[in-house]
């Protein structure tokens, strides 16, 4: 399964190990790039440690791409944190990608995790409204990169925040449910937008999750991620074997 995935059947990619994930992802998320033929490209990231690997793929052998002026990035999520402070999904991006590849300035829109959660959800929402293509009467990202956590949360969106799965917002402010650490995040609603969404996921921890919303049980149907159903758009699921494991 490429990028394009595969429309109404679960089926991962799996790869052997991180490395190969983030190498092969890499590899298809540029000539994706490559060969669209949008002129500017909307990209929306995740925050975690799985996108590090491929952050770190897309620096080593992407970094002079000419392709970076043609992608505008923006982030599923944040949190409300100054970007250099260690938590922030920007300040990772930036230390591991945009430090070291030619993306221009004017092409990264970072959530300002440092300012005010409500006032900053207004700004951001705003902001994607007014650059991204329609679909469905609603803004259209080209691509989401998301991950999933241990739970089944996806972006900001964990088990039980209804109101997030069910806004008509373009972003919202969520909160982690055991930290309490506020976070803007995309809402299902634009994730379901967009053009293509594909899920990184690597690790044992997100095996059970991955199983239960492989198996299309009423239970994995209401994990947030499992939730993840693009409206006219694609949906692939790219893995280690680990993450895969308990997948039949
Ligand atoms: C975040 C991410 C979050 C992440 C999952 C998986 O801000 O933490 O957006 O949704 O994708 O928690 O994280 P890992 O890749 O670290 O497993």
């Amino acid at each position: 399964m490429t990028i394009a995935g595969d429309k109404g059947t679960f089926k991962p990619t799996v790869y052997r190990d991180p490395a190969s994930l983030a190498n092969r992802f890499g590899d298809q998320l540029m000539d994706l790039i490559a060969t669209s033929a949008k002129p500017v490209f909307h990209l929306a990231i995740s925050g975690g440690s799985t996108p590090e690997l491929l952050f770190s793929v897309l620096a080593g052998k992407y970094g002079g791409s000419p392709l970076w002026d043609r992608i505008v990035l923006w982030w599923v999520d944040e949190r409300m944190v100054p970007p250099e402070d260690p938590e922030s999904n920007f300040g990772k991006a930036n230390r591991l990608l945009l430090s070291r590849a030619v993306i221009p300035g004017g092409n990264i829109r970072r959530i300002h995790g440092e300012s005010n959660a409500a006032a900053e959800v207004i700004r951001y929402g705003n902001l994607i409204r007014s650059e991204l293509t329609y679909t469905n009467g609603f803004p259209s990202f080209d691509l989401v990169l998301l991950g999933m956590g241990d739970d089944g949360h996806t972006a900001s969106i964990f088990p039980g925040q209804t109101d997030l799965i069910l806004s008509g917002e373009v972003c919202a402010e969520s909160r982690h449910p055991v930290s309490g650490q506020r976070r803007i995040t995309l809402t299902l609603k634009t994730i379901n937008n967009a053009s293509r969404v594909a899920f990184l996921v690597t690790g044992t921890g997100k095996a059970a999750r991955m199983a239960e919303i492989a198996s299309g049980s009423k239970s994995g149907h209401e994990l947030p991620a499992g939730l993840v159903c693009p409206l006219s758009g694609d949906l692939s699921w790219h893995a280690d074997e680990a993450a895969a494991s308990q997948v039949l």
